[in-house]
């Protein structure tokens, strides 16, 4: 049971994603689970712009069949050039699977702050991609950020595990090296769930493969985004299948023992070249929950029977009307 709520009442949660093919099986699943209470998601920039995060999200809510509130975070990081991750997450940001055209983001869409000030509790705050909109509500409200995130869950880093941006760096810290910098020394209480654990995460081809057999239409849009990251980890890593971090987050929300943390110090290289974004042990460092081991067994189980046995339950029949329109 976590702080912030009663025993067995749902986890409340905001999302800030950039979805990107791994956030979106992500998202899957904290809108399957029921120990969670999705109160809205936001998207930022990072594996694609952000107004293809915002189609994809809207694209993933409505194949989910829910309607969460969606909020529109980040645009581009607080000073670094924008660099999207085109060839990982293709230029749609989820691979070969086909979407509506992105239109462009309105300016009355919420932004995680105004998300935020809108929770009538304070609520587990998530983020799957680089923390540029954490880090803009910080420093445009921190004592309202404080009151409203009790716990701070951030895909983010690397500690012994080797980069996956340079040698030195993991992409969503990478991407804006001064967010997360400002988002470590607000030391909110965070947790990074880092490469050090989300390398294990690893989709083996058979299970992608197996979506596309289920002659389901969610399984094999699923597939068709899942393809594309599985070519690109082979070509970039020489991997058979595909990494798929932003799922240990969600996992270890419903699962918490799948993931053990210890308490460190740690700092982000602002420098520019291999180090950028680089996060590193230092005393003088700021106090982080560090997850250092996993149990994937708890995270596949959610993953197969949430998302991918979900995906692949053959397309409903037309309803009457439906046929009745055909
Ligand atoms: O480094 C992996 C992280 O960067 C994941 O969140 C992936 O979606 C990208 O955002
Ligand atoms: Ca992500």
């Amino acid at each position: 049971m976590n702080a912030q709520t009663a025993p067995g009442s749902p986890l409340p949660v905001v999302i800030d994603t950039d979805p990107g093919i791994d956030d979106m099986l992500a998202l899957f699943l904290a809108l399957a689970s029921p120990e969670l209470d999705v109160r809205g998601v936001t998207v930022s920039y990072g594996n694609t712009v952000v107004e293809n995060a915002y189609r994809n999200a809207v694209e993933i809510m409505r194949r989910a069949g829910k309607r969460i509130t969606l909020g529109v975070g980040a645009r581009r990081p607080l000073k670094r050039p924008l660099a999207t991750a085109h060839e990982t997450h293709g230029d749609s940001g989820l691979g070969y699977a086909a979407l509506p055209p992105a239109g462009v983001i309105l300016d009355f869409v919420k932004s995680l702050e105004r998300l935020l000030a809108d929770q009538r509790q304070p609520v587990t705050l998530v983020t799957l991609g680089p923390v540029t909109s954490l880090a803009l509500a910080l420093r445009s409200d921190p004592d309202l950020v404080r009151a409203k995130v009790a716990r701070h869950v951030a895909m983010i880093g690397n500690i012994a595990a080797q980069g996956n941006t340079t040698r030195y760096a993991e992409f969503n810290a990478w991407c804006d090296p001064e967010a997360l910098d400002l988002v470590l020394k607000a030391e909110l209480p965070t947790e990074m769930v880092g490469l050090d654990v989300t390398r294990q995460a690893l989709l083996a081809p058979q299970e992608i493969t197996r979506l596309g057999t289920a002659g389901a239409p969610q399984a094999r849009w699923i597939q068709d985004a899942l393809r594309f990251y599985m070519e690109f980890h082979k070509r970039a890593e020489g991997l058979d299948g595909c990494i798929v971090n932003d799922v240990l987050p969600i996992a270890a929300l419903v699962k918490p023992a799948a993931l053990t943390f210890e308490e460190q110090r740690l700092v982000v290289d602002l420098e520019e070249g291999d180090h950028r974004g680089h996060t590193r042990p230092d005393p003088q460092g700021a106090r982080v929950r560090v997850a250092t081991a996993v149990d994937m067994g708890p995270v596949r189980s959610l993953l197969s029977e949430r998302v991918f046995r979900w995906a692949a339950r053959p397309a409903a029949a037309p309803s009457r009307s439906q046929e009745a329109r055909a």
